[in-house]
Order: C-alpha cells, then structure tokens, then sequence
C-alpha cells in the first residue's frame, strides 16, 4: 500500500504522506485554498498555499467539486485550530484527481429527509451517517464480543420460517415454490432447540416486521441479537440484559469518541450507564402513569407516550416486568402467583428511546404450551417441532431479544431509527 489513512496521520508528523480519499468540502481565503478530504477513516484539512504549489495544481484545485476522487500529497503538521489536531500542507504536484465532479446532490445546506432517504446510497457519507453506522458496527462487534467470552455459541436461525412468533399481524409471506413462507420475526424458537444441545446460544441478523405504522422506532427490516439460555429464570434473563447492555455501552465510550461528538451526544446520560438497572412491576409502571395523569387501565399495552413518560422517571435504562399476558406473545410463562401476569422483562431506554429488549422467561409444559398455541389460533402443525422441546427433557429457560437500531438510535441520541441503519426499510420505502 503506497498511501496512508487519515486515522494513522498523527505518527507522520513532519513527513510527507499521501493520502486517498474524496472531495469532503472547499473554501479559499487570501489566496489560500482549503480541501477538507475525508477516506472513510477521518477528515482531514490539506492547505494549498500559492508559494508552495506551480499554477497546474492550483488550476485542478479549482476544478474539484464535492465528492471528486482524489489524491493528495503533503507534508503533516500538528495544528490545534485544524479538525483533527493536524493539517496537511499540500506539496508541488501534490494533487491527482482520479475523478472531478461537480454536481453531487448533497450539498452542506439542510436537505429534506425524504431526499436523503432517496439518496441513503449517497447520504451514507455525510458526517452524521459515518459516525453513527460506525457506532452501529461498534455496538454489533461489543454484543458479540461479550456473548462470546461469556459462554454463549452462535447459531444461526433461518429467514425463511414455516409460523409466526410474534402475531400473525406482521408476517411477509413469501411464495416458497408454491407453498407459502414467512420471513423470520424472531429466531427465538429455534434458538429454544438449540440451548437443548449448547445451553446458552444467540442468532444475529436480520429480522421482518409487516409493520404498517409510520413511527419513528419501526422499521420492517431490522436486526436483532437473540440470546436464549436453558435453566436461567426471569431474574437471571435481567441479570444477562443489564450486563449485556452496561458492557455495549462502555465498549462505545471508549471506542467512539469521535463518533459521539459528531453526533453531539451528551455523554452524561451514557456514562450514567451502569448495572443493577431499576426493575419495575407492571403494577407499578401503571401505578406512575396513573399518578403522571395518564388515564390508562390495567391490562393495556404502552405506547410511544407511555413508554416516554415512565423513561423520563429513570437516568439509565429499566426494566418493567409482569406484564399482562393477554398482551404478550403465545411462549411466555405465567407467574405463578399471578396467572394473569407473563414472566415478560422489557428494557426501556430513557429519554424516550422506547423499548431496547424484550424478554421473557418461556413456557417449559407441554399443555400449558398448547392450550396458548391453540388461544393464539397458530396452525398446531407448524408447532410440532416446537413441542417436542417440551416432550424430551423440557427445563426452565430464559431469553430476549435486543434490537440493535433502537439500541444504537439510543446510544447515538438519533431521533429517528432510520439513521442507523444504511438502507432502511419502512412502510413504503424500499429503495435503493
Ligand atoms: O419484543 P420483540 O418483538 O421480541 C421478540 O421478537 C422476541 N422473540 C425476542 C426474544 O425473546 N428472543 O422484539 C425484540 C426487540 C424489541 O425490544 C425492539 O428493540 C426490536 O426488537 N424491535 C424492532 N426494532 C425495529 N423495528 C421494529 N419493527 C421492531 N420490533 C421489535
Ligand atoms: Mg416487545
């Protein structure tokens, strides 16, 4: 490799380097001009001052427009006042343009979201974009890396999927050589059959919702990490999420400095951030909605404001629990002190990020599992292999799923789930 990245610029001080990258922004001032180029690791500014350059360098300088590819050669300097703490000071012959162009869409004015979102195949190299995509890979690589070191293998689960796990409401069907198919809502079910083999196991991927709301936190494509762990209850399912969630985000403050600030993130509420998270009965959460004014009745679901009003009552996330089984998915326990309760354990981001985790202990009975089979009108067949989990060796277990665009939407301060993903899928977008 003949050039260097503008992450590793700091050990070439005083040497001259040559750097790959696109046109991010330009500006001249007294006869000086200003390129800032970005290469996927940083931006950085690279000065062209007339007594240094002959007068073709200049001529090409001024042909670049945003987004040109180019090469540049300089000399590196430390300079507090320059972003990034160091500048490059543009040598004779020292810019090549692989491509000039002159008519990106995206300027640095305001652009309509609806635009960008036409454009997310540019979009993506906008300041906001690369740092939270960034904090994106940044929280998949810490999930992964805690469930790895902490006894939990990898399995994959299938997208295509003969039932559904979350509601029949929100399935894609697909045409399966005739025969119709869904694409996956949860790989939970099969992550039940193989803690039987491995005892503690996770899927990541993508994850299908026909969800025909327009909200800022649904996507109909999103991605999800599963753990599932066989003899763990409810109390101990928590115990995994609050740690789970804590190490995420200190893997964050510690690694995306840059990322945050871009983002203008306070980090307060971050480095807040620590286990035991706040558990609170269903009860309860009802009971301080009631108290807040909300006229809302036991045995209801939590909407968008609900959900908002309980987080602003918490500085880090919390966890509600019991809540009304009637509301809840079909392979939830019942709290055997209150069958009216599901063994259910949501994580709710605070300010307002809504839902992070759901979870809960599974129904591990044979007929308790198929009276709800039948209660839920699920198609019995589709759920034979399911029951047999409860017909050989059945156990207490455990498990939840935490979506990584709401967790990152959270950790990154975005309002909207779009941003954090580079190709968002929502009710009537699918391009590019
Ligand atoms: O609460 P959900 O529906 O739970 C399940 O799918 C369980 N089977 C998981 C399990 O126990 N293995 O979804 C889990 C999480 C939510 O808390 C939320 O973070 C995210 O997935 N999520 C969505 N994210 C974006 N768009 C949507 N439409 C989402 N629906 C759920
Ligand atoms: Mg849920």
């Amino acid at each position: 490799m003949d050039h260097t990245y503008i992450r590793d610029i700091g050990s070439h001080v005083d040497e001259e380097v040559t750097l790959k990258g696109w046109l991010y922004n330009k500006r001249s001032s007294g006869g000086i001009r200003f390129l800032l180029l970005r290469d996927g690791t940083g931006i950085i500014q690279c000065v062209v001052r007339q007594k240094d350059v002959e007068e073709a360098t200049l001529e090409i300088c001024d042909l670049l427009g945003q987004e040109s590819s180019v090469i540049i050669r300089g000399t590196v300097s430390a300079d507090e006042r320059s972003p990034g703490g160091f500048e490059i000071a543009v040598v004779e012959g020292g810019i090549e343009a692989i491509q000039v162009t002159d008519d990106y869409p995206i300027t640095p004015k305001e652009h309509g979201t609806a635009f960008l979102m036409d454009n997310s195949h540019l979009w993506l190299r906008s300041r906001k974009q690369w740092a939270s995509l960034r904090v994106r890979a940044r929280v998949i690589k810490a999930i992964r890396d805690w469930l790895d070191s902490n006894g939990f293998l990898h399995v994959d689960t299938p997208i295509f999927t003969p039932a559904a796990v979350e509601g029949t409401t929100t399935l894609f069907p697909v045409d399966y050589f005739g025969e119709s198919v869904y694409l996956t809502q949860s790989g939970q079910l099969y992550n039940e059959a193989n803690i039987m083999s491995f005892g503690k196991v996770y899927c990541f991927g993508p994850t299908f919702r026909a969800e025909k709301s327009k909200t800022r936190r649904h996507l109909t494509e999103f991605w999800m990490v599963e753990p599932e762990m066989a003899f763990f209850d409810l109390e101990d399912n928590m115990v995994v999420i609050e740690q789970l969630v804590e190490a995420v985000v200190k893997d964050v403050l510690s690694d995306c400095g840059e990322e945050l600030k871009i983002l203008d993130r306070d980090l307060t509420m971050l480095q807040k951030v620590e286990v035991p998270f706040s558990r609170i009965h269903y009860d309860e959460a009802v009971d301080r909605l009631q108290k807040s004014g909300f006229d809302f009745e036991w045995g209801g679901d939590f909407g968008s404001p609900e959900e908002t009003e309980l987080a602003t009552q918490f500085d880090k996330p919390f966890f509600v629990t019991h809540y009304p089984a009637a509301i809840k998915a079909f392979y939830m326990s019942r709290d055997p002190e209150r069958p009216e309760c599901a063994l259910a354990c949501d994580l709710l981001g605070p300010e307002g990020y809504g839902e992070l985790v759901g979870g809960s202990q599974r129904e591990d009975n044979m007929d308790e599992l198929m009276k709800r089979i039948e209660e839920h009108d699920l198609p019995l067949e589709s759920f034979e292999w399911y029951l047999d989990l409860r017909k050989f060796g059945t156990v207490p277990h455990s498990g939840f799923g935490l979506g990584i665009e709401r967790t990152v939407t959270w950790i990154c301060g975005i309002e909207h789930l779009r941003e954090t993903i580079a190709y968002p899928r929502m009710l009537h977008r699918f391009n590019p």
